[in-house]
């Protein structure tokens, strides 16, 4: 009885909020000074009420399609290397997003829980909406953050595929103009690019700032980094052995397209795996920008990140 109230104590909370039509669900909630479809609300309401932080925790934090998927292979690789041959390894046999499950949907009945330490989670909620268990213990955090430019191009294609049955679909100038107001899941993009940016620069030790670019371009000194910022240092002999080439080959794009588990399995029996793979590719964008779509992000980007030391590389059409 009383988690019913509660229940719908939070509905109506919700339904008090500012609202707009979402990219692949019908509405999304301005909550906590973010876009959030109702099932992240409570999510978000349960961690941060619930959740236990344990100092070993590592949380893999992005804004939707900036390279999630990679990057919580990469650090699962990295901290299980010691119990895993990699001939015989869960990558080859589960979505990344099964062994590194969303904190934000703890209250999901499929959703299972690392029963092993380190623990590993990911997370798109923005860092001041994540709980203080977590913010204040000695949990480490990798963020993985993409240009704005190919973010875009990825998230419109994945939303248009997954979106809700009963939702037309968004023009490209539709999703765009929402985009440039902030308004998609977790966004704006900017405030959750800087939220990690700006705390990984206080705490160096407790944030990790990746770029997916940076990833593509040395994945090498990327996987090292990692594993160093996590605790877990590659020794000169793995090194001289090629475990880290040979983590680097597990996770790699071509790798994780081709596998069975991510042609044709599913997450939580409704997402398909296979549309967490699509090009992986940087500058995709200019396939798809027109010279104003170009100016106006360009613009954007200098102006919402003026003065944060946050820059991208964007090479123009
Ligand atoms: P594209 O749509 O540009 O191809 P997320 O994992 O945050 O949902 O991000 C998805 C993006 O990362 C997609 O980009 C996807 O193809 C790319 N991606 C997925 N796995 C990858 C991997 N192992 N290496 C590089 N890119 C990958």
């Amino acid at each position: 009885m009383a988690e019913e109230r509660q229940m719908k104590k939070e509905d109506e909370l919700t339904l008090s909020l500012p609202r707009e039509r979402g990219w692949r669900v019908p509405d999304l909630y301005l909550f906590q000074q973010f876009w959030c479809p109702s099932i992240f609300i409570k999510g978000v309401n349960i961690l941060q009420k619930q959740f236990e932080a344990k100092d070993s925790d590592i949380i893999v934090a992005s804004f939707p399609k900036s390279g999630t998927t990679w990057l919580k292979a990469i650090a699962f690789a990295i901290v299980n290397r010691q119990y895993f041959s990699i001939h015989n390894h869960p990558l080859l046999t589960s979505n990344p997003h099964q062994l590194v499950p969303f904190v934000e949907l703890m209250h999901f009945p499929d959703t299972h829980f690392p029963t092993t330490e380190p623990r590993l989670f990911g997370t798109h909620i923005p860092f001041p909406s994540l709980s203080e268990s977590i913010t204040e213990c000695d949990s480490k955090i990798i963020y993985i953050c993409r240009n704005p430019f190919d973010t875009f191009i990825s998230a419109w294609d994945y939303f248009d595929k997954i979106k809700d049955h009963s939702l037309s679909a968004l023009t490209m100038d539709e999703a765009f103009e929402m985009y440039c107001n902030g308004i998609i899941e977790f966004g704006p993009w900017w405030s959750h690019m800087l939220g990690y940016w700006n705390e990984s620069i206080v705490r160096p030790n407790k944030v990790l700032f990746l770029k997916y670019e940076d990833l593509k371009e040395n994945v090498n000194f990327c996987v090292k980094r990692v594993a160093e910022f996590l605790g877990f240092p590659f020794t000169q002999e793995e090194e001289g052995n090629g475990v880290v080439e040979s983590i680097i080959k597990l996770c790699s794009f071509e790798k994780m397209k081709g596998l069975e588990v991510n042609k044709s399995g599913m997450l939580f029996k409704v997402l398909e795996n296979k549309h967490f793979f699509r090009k992986g590719e940087i500058g995709d964008w200019v396939n798809y920008f027109s010279p104003s779509m170009t100016e106006k992000l360009s613009k954007m980007v200098e102006e919402k990140l003026s003065g944060s030391g946050l820059s991208f590389e964007i090479m123009h059409s």
